[in-house]
Parts: structure tokens; C-alpha cells; sequence
């Protein structure tokens, strides 16, 4: 009963969005510790990463926890990876900047949000 109500309280807390909070910081594995300082060194002028809030693009907390990825495709890494790797219309290419293993990493911590 007492869980039950924690967790309507943490929804009601987070707004009209009933997505479950991103991973606290303090929880994160040693991969996605690493993801996390790969978006702020590439994604976090443009994203936001544990608001709702659009910067220059759309907010990413809760990428992997919808089904459908902002330009309407369904969410899966492959599509997540294409956009870092190749672009979007008004977002550059990103994949030469990091490495192969930097890319999973950020994809680990991308499914933490
Ligand atoms: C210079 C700004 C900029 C940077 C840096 C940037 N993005 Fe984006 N991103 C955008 C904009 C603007 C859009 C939405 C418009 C579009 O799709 O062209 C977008 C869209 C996306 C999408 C949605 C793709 C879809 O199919 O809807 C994903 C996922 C994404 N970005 C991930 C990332 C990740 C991960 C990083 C870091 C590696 C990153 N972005 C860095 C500007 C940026």
C-alpha cells in the first residue's frame, strides 16, 4: 500500500508525463556513468537529459521508455544510433566523435532516462 502511494506521489511529482523517473545519477553502472559523460560532452547543448524541457532539440529523458521516437519512428537503438552516427536534418552527425565503444556507452546510459 505504502509503495503504491510513493509511486503515485513520484508521478503526480513529475508532471502530466506518466513515464517513470530516469535512473538517479547515484545508481548507475560503470558503463553508463560513462554515457552520461558522453552526452553532456556531445548531446547536452542541444538535449536535455532528465527534464521535459526542449533546448535546441526535443528532451531525450525518457527516449527508450516511449514507443515512438519524435520524427514518428519506432524507438529502438538502431534508429537512436543512426541519429548519433548520421544526423538529423537539424542535427550533425556525431558518430566520428566518439569512439565505438563511447557510442554504446551512450546508448547504455541513454536507456537509463
Ligand atoms: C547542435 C544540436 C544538437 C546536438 C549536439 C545533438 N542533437 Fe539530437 N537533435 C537535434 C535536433 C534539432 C533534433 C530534432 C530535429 C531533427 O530531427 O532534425 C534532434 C533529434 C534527435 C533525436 C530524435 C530522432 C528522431 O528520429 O526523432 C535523437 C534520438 C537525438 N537527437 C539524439 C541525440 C544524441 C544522443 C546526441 C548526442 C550524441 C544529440 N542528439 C546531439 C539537435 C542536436
Amino acid at each position: 500500500m505504502f509503495g503504491v502511494g510513493v509511486a503515485m506521489t513520484i508521478a503526480a511529482a513529475v508532471g502530466c508525463t506518466k513515464l517513470p523517473p530516469p535512473t538517479p545519477l547515484n545508481e548507475l553502472n560503470p558503463q553508463q556513468m560513462r554515457g552520461y559523460s558522453e552526452f553532456q560532452a556531445h548531446c547536452a547543448q542541444c538535449h536535455n537529459d532528465r527534464t521535459n524541457d526542449p533546448l535546441n532539440g526535443q528532451s531525450l529523458r525518457g527516449v527508450f521508455k516511449k514507443q515512438y521516437l519524435p520524427s514518428g519512428a519506432p524507438t529502438d537503438d538502431d534508429r537512436v544510433m543512426d541519429a548519433i552516427l548520421y544526423g538529423r536534418p537539424m542535427m550533425p552527425a556525431l558518430g566520428g566523435s566518439m569512439t565505438p565503444d563511447e557510442r554504446q556507452d551512450l546508448l547504455a546510459y541513454l536507456h537509463t532516462l
